[in-house]
Order: C-alpha cells, then structure tokens, then sequence
C-alpha cells in the first residue's frame, strides 16, 4: 500500500516535469533550454541525427521550418511548436555550444 502510494506520487511528480518541460509557455518556471535538450536527446543520439549542426543559425532555421509547417515531418512539427520562436533560438544555441565543446 504504502509502496503504491510512493510510486503515484512519483508519477504524479514525473508527469509535473515532463509538463513543464513540454509547455514552457504555460508554465510558472523560467525556460531552461539545458532541459529542453535533454528532451531531445532522448529521442537524437548526436550520431544518428544530425542535429548538431555546424552552425546554431542552421538549426534555428529548421526547427523554425518544422514549426511553421514548412519541412514535412511527423513528430518534430509537433514538438517544435510546443516552443516559442525565442525558446527554440536558445534551444539551437545550447545544442551547438554543448556538442561543439
Ligand atoms: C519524440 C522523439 C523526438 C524528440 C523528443 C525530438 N525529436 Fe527531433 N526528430 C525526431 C524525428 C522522428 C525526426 C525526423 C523528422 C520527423 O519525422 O519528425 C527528427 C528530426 C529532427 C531534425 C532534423 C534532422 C536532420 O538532419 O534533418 C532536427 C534538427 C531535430 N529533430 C531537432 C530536435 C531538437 C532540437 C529537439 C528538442 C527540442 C528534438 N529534435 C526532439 C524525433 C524527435
């Protein structure tokens, strides 16, 4: 009993995250784009998807492409607009900063 009781609560705890994570616009908590990334990274390994491109202006432009309908897709059409412009910007940047080190 007690055990079910610690693993809601643990699900209610992960949903929160996951929540706030996926609708920063609508969240209380400030925008944390090192988070975002992780978020990503759960479904890009660097080495199979090239999104640590050369330069964060190219990645910027298409997450921008995504969002706006403009690059055909099936997830990242979705995801991209879960963010704002600005948010997707600093999401480029600290991919880029973070795989280029
Ligand atoms: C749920 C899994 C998933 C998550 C999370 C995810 N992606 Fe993707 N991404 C994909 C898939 C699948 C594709 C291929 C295009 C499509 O069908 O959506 C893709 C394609 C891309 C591409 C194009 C790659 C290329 O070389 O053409 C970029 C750039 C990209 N994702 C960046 C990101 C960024 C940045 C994030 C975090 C905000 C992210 N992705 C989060 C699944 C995901």
């Amino acid at each position: 009993m007690m055990c079910f009781q610690r693993a809601k609560i643990f699900c209610q705890c992960a949903f929160l995250l996951v929540s706030l994570a996926l609708t920063p616009e609508h969240s209380l908590a400030e925008f944390n784009p090192q988070l975002a990334v992780m978020n990503c990274k759960t479904c890009h390994r660097v080495e199979n998807i090239n999104i640590s491109m050369t330069h964060h202006t190219q990645l910027y432009k298409t997450l921008l492409a995504f969002k706006y309908d403009q690059r055909p897709a099936l997830l990242m059409n979705r995801i991209s607009k879960g963010f704002s412009d600005e948010e997707l910007k600093q999401i480029a940047l600290t991919f880029t900063l973070r795989d280029a080190q």
